[in-house]
């Protein structure tokens, strides 16, 4: 049995692929410093799975528990979450940012090479392009300068995996998330955002739940069908299968170069008001919305190129936008 280390596995994302990974057999070492995560995710995993991880509460950008963490576990192949992700935040505090996203993945690459450590998966984004000037975007799309602190981390990131697949003889993926949404269907684990939402689903569902008076729609003078800025919004159960499938990759030794790259987005693109009649259908619910000044930095329209990542590690998704939605507002119901 394959042991993988998941940082961040109490997180959004990290707990639905803790949970695809136990499900398809694999041992999970989780490492979380609960710094946007809670402790209750684990008896959820452990709950959805009837098996419970192995959980590590340390911080990642404490060097000497790192390595003392790797002197005490063998592991196979690490999947990367952990990571700053408020946009706005990064732009105040860039240094938390640089140190935490960049330095942690630092510390990391080190332990594998020191200790011939292979296959790493890391969460990419695709704030990488930009706006970029063809639809759907595929991954020979240009890197634009980043517009955030957070932005380049990802694209440093990138890079700094690079060289070190380059120099060490390792093997990586970043996997390019367009827009990760929903919850698992026992409605075990969602999103927990922080305080007032800065993404769209979590502002909608707590709109609908009464804990925001109407949601803002940032423009409605967008060149898209009914002007409103179109985005790709990736069920969370499909996107936690799609590191399932790259890690696959490397393990089977199937990758074609030492570092790669893959838009993990549905191929479809859905614009605010999209969402919102859909959030609408699947809810019941008449949501409170009104049209406000667009968001500074936004951008029109992104949807991914999908056909790369289901030629190669074979994955697609399975989840609707309508299925999404229903499990973020089932989520939500169940935090009340
Ligand atoms: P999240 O905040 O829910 O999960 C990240 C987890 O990492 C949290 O549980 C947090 O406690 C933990 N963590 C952070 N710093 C740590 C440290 N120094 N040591 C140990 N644990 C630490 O975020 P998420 O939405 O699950 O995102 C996971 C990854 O995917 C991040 O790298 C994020 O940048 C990337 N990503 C997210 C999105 C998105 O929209 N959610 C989009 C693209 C990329
Ligand atoms: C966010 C991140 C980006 C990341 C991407 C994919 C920010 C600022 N950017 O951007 O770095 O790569 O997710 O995960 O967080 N909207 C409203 N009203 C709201 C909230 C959002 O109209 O209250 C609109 C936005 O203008 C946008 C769409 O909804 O058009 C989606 O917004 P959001 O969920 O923040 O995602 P991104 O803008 O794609």
């Amino acid at each position: 049995m394959k042991k993988i280390l998941v940082t961040g596995g109490l997180g959004f994302i990290g707990s639905h692929t803790v949970v695809e990974l136990q499900n398809e057999g694999f041992e999970v070492v989780i490492i979380d410093n609960l710094s946007n995560s809670k402790i209750d995710v684990l008896n959820s995993i452990t709950e959805i799975t009837h098996k419970k991880p192995d959980f590590h509460q340390l911080d990642l950008r404490v060097k000497s528990d790192v390595k003392n963490f790797f002197d005490h576990t063998k592991i196979d192949g690490i999947i990367h979450f952990a990571a700053f992700k408020a946009v706005g935040e990064s732009v105040e505090k860039p240094l938390e940012y640089y140190e935490n996203n960049i330095g942690s993945l630092v510390y990391l690459l080190q332990e594998m090479r020191d200790r011939n450590i292979d296959n790493f998966i890391f969460s990419s984004s695709c704030t990488v392009y930009g706006q970029a000037d063809e639809l759907p975007i595929t991954e020979n799309a240009p890197i634009k300068p980043a517009e955030s602190p957070y932005g380049n981390t990802k694209q440093v990131g990138e890079e700094i995996i690079k060289e070190a697949c380059n120099a060490h003889n390792l093997n990586a993926i970043a996997l390019r998330y367009f827009n990760p949404i929903g919850a698992h269907d026992s409605i075990k684990i969602g999103e927990l955002p922080l305080g007032v939402p800065q993404n769209l689903i979590p502002f909608v569902t707590q709109t609908a739940a009464g804990i925001r008076k109407e949601l803002s729609i940032f423009g409605d003078d967008y060149p898209t069908h009914d002007g409103t800025a179109i985005r790709d919004y990736i069920h969370v159960v499909d996107l936690a299968k799609a590191h399932i499938a790259a890690l696959q990759r490397l393990l089977d030794k199937k990758n074609a170069n030492n570092f790669e790259f893959f838009n993990v987005g549905t191929g479809k693109g859905s614009s605010v008001l999209d969402v919102v009649k859909s959030f609408e259908k699947v809810s019941s619910q008449k949501l409170p919305y009104k049209i406000v000044g667009r968001r500074a930095g936004d951008i029109t329209a992104a949807y991914a190129d999908t056909s790369l990542v289901s030629k190669e590690l074979n994955w697609k998704t399975e989840k609707t936008l309508d299925e999404a939605l229903d499990s973020a507002w089932k989520w939500q119901e169940s935090q009340l």
